[in-house]
This record gives structure tokens, C-alpha cells and sequence, in this order.
């Protein structure tokens, strides 16, 4: 195995731009190959092989090396991988399939030897390699027929195989380049964690009750009160909210909106089937789940006074234009999703925020996800004994600790 030169890779990239080879096919079309020379020792293959240019690397191998070599004189730091076509779904167009483990490594050891070759002439400047990976020649978005639209010439299915999965890079490439939105759909539905349940981190829910929904009618008697549940799941938490709110009887006579959306279409639809079963109601009293669901078999359903002011809807919040809108909520529950991102994402995902929240809004976060280490211009308040952020420098609500955390115990008393 060769050794890992990322970190010097790393250092001289902090040093001077390093140069990446030219295209490869039209060099190889320089070599002006026939049918024969693709063929190599492929003599009886049923199908033509001209023009497959990643099988190059098994049949004229000296072609491929004396293209690398070039690139390096010419004074190129890197050179890429002969393996743009070297998966399985473009080799397909030759019937090549079987080949491709053998392509991918012959032209792997091809452009390493260049390298070293060039390396051992002048060790002060070290060359490398980068492998390269096509976005493959096919596209599962469009059709390729314009008489029959939803024709496609290739699945996600067969995408997925073809890359084997055995590598996030390849799976980047396929959606970034190659996604639809059921690509996405089906990634998100993967990918989410539906651990939620009733009443979870009630404190910042009383906090909003008692708290920060009556200071907003009695300063905005006209306004509707908007609230987002950002990651809602199997929406537990907006019926939560409601639960709350019932509790200090600001759920009816005020016009209150809980808009509820998640990334993963999976977890709204089971939303909007609202049936719920023995997890969900691990910290709920008995007496609670009777008062606002009604049993259904071996679920629960709630009862329709929690849902009247609830809209289900998707909406992944790394996609600043499908969040925009519910920004603007005057409180925004966004709580245990953050500990899937990236810091930058979260960061992106604070910025649209941070952008569209009202001067006097709230966020709240789960209990492990803090902010304090990501310089955000948002700011950690005690808002009636929950902690909650609000826009630096902006005027809150309410003001601070102006309830008392032997009034949350009551509150949490009364509910779980
Ligand atoms: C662990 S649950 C948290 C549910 C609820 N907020 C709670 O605290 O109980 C995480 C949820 O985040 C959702 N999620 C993950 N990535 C997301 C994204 N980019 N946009 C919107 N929702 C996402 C998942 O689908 C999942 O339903």
C-alpha cells in the first residue's frame, strides 16, 4: 500500500497552487486508436470497443502513461485517474461491465507510477494522483425519449448498485449531479432518526405557554402568535405544543398557527395518520393520554381540538427556499436535528433564521445542541426557566426570569 501523502498534499497547498492535468479523452484521441488497439487482448468481445476510453488502462496501458507523462512535463503537480467511464453503468455501453474492479485498478497503478516516476526525478517536487470519478453517462432525472417523458434510461436503484454504496463520494456525485427530488425524498426517508416523544424538553414548551405566548398577545392583540416545529418527526412535538398551550387555556380563543414540518416525507405522512403507540407516551401520565387522545385499536389518535391549529408540511432545512417562509415564525422549536449537521450547516441554517425571524423571536434547541461555540449572531437567554435564543443585541419579549422555576415544576406537574 502506498503511503498517505494528504498531509503533504495539505502543506503545499497551503504553500503555492499546485496544477491539475488537462482533459484526458482528447489526448487519447491524439493517439488516433482503431477498433484494434481498444481491443487489446479483447479479441473475441461481441461488441465494438472503440471509443471506450477507460478500458485504455488494460489495453494500452504505455498510451495512458505516456499521456500522464506529458501532463507532468508540461508541469502539472497532479494528474487524474483514466476512470471518468469506470463504473459499471457506462461500461455497460460495451458490455464491459465484468472489467470494471480491473479498469478501476490498472488505471489507478498507471498514473501512480507516472507520478512516482516524476517524483524520483526531481524529489523537491513531489507529484500525485487524483482519482477520478464520472457522474457516470446517464441521467435518471430526464427521459431520454421526448415522446414518452417519464421514460428513463437508467433507475435510482440501478445507480445505487452500480456505485455499490461502498463509497460517500460516489453517492455524492449521483445527487449532486444526478438527483431528482425522489432521490432526495428517498435519502431523507433513510436518513431519519424518528426518536421523539410526547412532551420531550417540556420545559421550553411551558416556557412558551406561560411565558412568551401571553407577553405576545397582550403586545399584539391583532397578530396571529406563529410557531414552527422545525424537525416535527412524527409530529409529537407540535402536539405537544398544543398541549401546552390547552393547559393554560391559550389553545382556544386565540388565533394561534403551529406550522409543523419535516425533511423526511415518511415522518409527515405518519404525522398526518396520527396514530401513536406505547413510546411516544413514555413521559406521559395515563390521565394526560386520556384527556387528549382518543384510543384506536393499539394506538392512540389525538383528539382533533390538538390539530386544528397544526399544518403539516415538508420542508428540509438545509434548502434556505423551502424554510424561508416558516423563518419568520415568532417561535421556533428546532430541536434534536442539529446534532446531524455539520457545523457550516448549522451555520447556514442559523443565517436564514437569523435573517427572517422577527427582532422579538425565540428559538429553541435541543439540550445538547449549543451555539455558544459556532459565533452566530444569536444569544443565549433564561426565558421563564427554559434556555432559548434570541437575536443579539435585539429586544426580547419578555424579560428575563420574569418566571420563576418553581412555576415550570408546577407546570410540568400539571401535564406529565
Ligand atoms: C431525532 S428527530 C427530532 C424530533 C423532534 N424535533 C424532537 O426533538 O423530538 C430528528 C428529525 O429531524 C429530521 N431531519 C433530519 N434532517 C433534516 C433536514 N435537513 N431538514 C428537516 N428535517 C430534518 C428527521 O427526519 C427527524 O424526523
Amino acid at each position: 500500500m502506498q503511503p498517505d501523502h494528504t498531509a503533504e498534499l495539505a502543506r503545499l497547498l497551503g504553500e503555492r497552487i499546485l496544477v491539475l492535468d488537462g482533459a484526458m479523452g482528447t489526448m487519447i484521441q491524439q493517439c488516433r486508436l482503431g477498433e484494434r488497439d481498444f481491443r487489446g487482448r479483447f479479441h473475441d468481445h461481441p461488441r465494438d470497443l472503440a471509443g471506450d476510453n477507460d478500458l485504455l488502462s488494460l489495453t494500452q496501458p504505455q498510451a495512458i502513461a505516456t499521456i500522464h507523462d506529458a501532463y507532468f512535463e508540461a508541469g502539472a503537480d497532479l494528474v487524474e485517474t483514466n476512470t471518468f467511464n469506470a463504473t459499471r453503468i457506462a461500461q455497460a455501453d460495451y458490455g464491459m461491465e465484468s472489467e470494471v474492479s480491473a479498469i478501476n485498478e490498472a488505471a489507478a497503478r498507471i498514473a501512480r507510477e507516472s507520478a512516482d516516476r516524476w517524483t524520483r526525478r526531481t524529489p523537491e517536487r513531489p507529484r500525485f494522483v487524483a482519482g477520478a470519478l464520472g457522474p457516470t453517462n446517464r441521467t435518471a432525472s430526464l427521459s431520454p425519449d421526448v415522446n414518452d417523458p417519464g421514460a428513463r434510461n437508467v433507475t435510482f436503484d440501478e445507480l445505487v448498485t452500480a456505485y455499490g454504496l461502498t463509497s460517500f463520494l460516489d453517492y455524492y456525485y449521483l445527487l449532486r449531479y444526478d438527483a431528482s427530488p425522489a432521490h432526495w425524498d428517498a435519502l431523507m426517508n433513510r436518513l431519519a432518526v424518528p426518536e421523539t416523544f410526547f412532551c420531550r424538553q417540556f420545559d421550553q414548551m411551558t416556557a412558551l405557554a406561560r411565558v412568551i405566548a401571553p407577553a405576545f398577545f397582550a403586545a399584539n392583540p391583532r397578530r396571529p402568535l406563529r410557531i414552527w416545529s422545525a424537525a416535527c418527526c412524527t409530529g409529537e412535538e407540535p402536539l405537544s405544543i398544543a398541549m401546552a398551550l390547552d393547559q393554560v387555556g391559550l389553545l382556544e380563543g386565540n388565533s394561534i398557527q403551529i406550522d409543523a414540518t419535516d425533511g423526511s416525507p415518511a415522518m409527515i405522512e405518519r404525522a398526518r395518520a396520527g396514530a401513536y403507540a406505547g413510546r411516544s407516551f413514555r413521559q406521559l401520565s395515563d390521565d394526560v393520554r386520556a384527556k387528549y387522545f382518543e384510543p384506536d385499536g393499539d394506538r392512540w389518535r389525538p383528539d382533533a381540538r390538538l390539530l386544528r391549529n397544526i399544518r403539516w408540511n415538508v420542508a428540509n432545512l438545509a434548502r434556505p427556499d423551502e424554510v424561508e417562509r416558516y423563518a419568520t415564525a415568532d417561535v421556533i422549536f428546532c430541536r434534536n436535528v442539529f446534532i446531524y449537521f455539520a457545523d457550516e450547516a448549522i451555520r447556514s441554517v442559523l443565517r436564514v433564521f437569523s435573517k427572517h425571524m422577527p427582532p422579538d423571536g425565540y428559538l429553541f434547541l435541543g439540550a445538547s445542541e449549543s451555539l455558544t461555540r459556532l459565533g452566530v449572531d444569536l444569544e443565549l437567554v433564561e426565558i421563564g426557566g427554559a434556555f432559548g435564543y434570541v437575536k443579539e443585541g435585539r429586544r426580547p419579549l419578555v424579560e428575563q426570569e420574569r418566571f420563576s422555576t418553581a412555576d415550570v415544576s408546577a407546570a410540568r406537574r400539571a401535564l406529565l
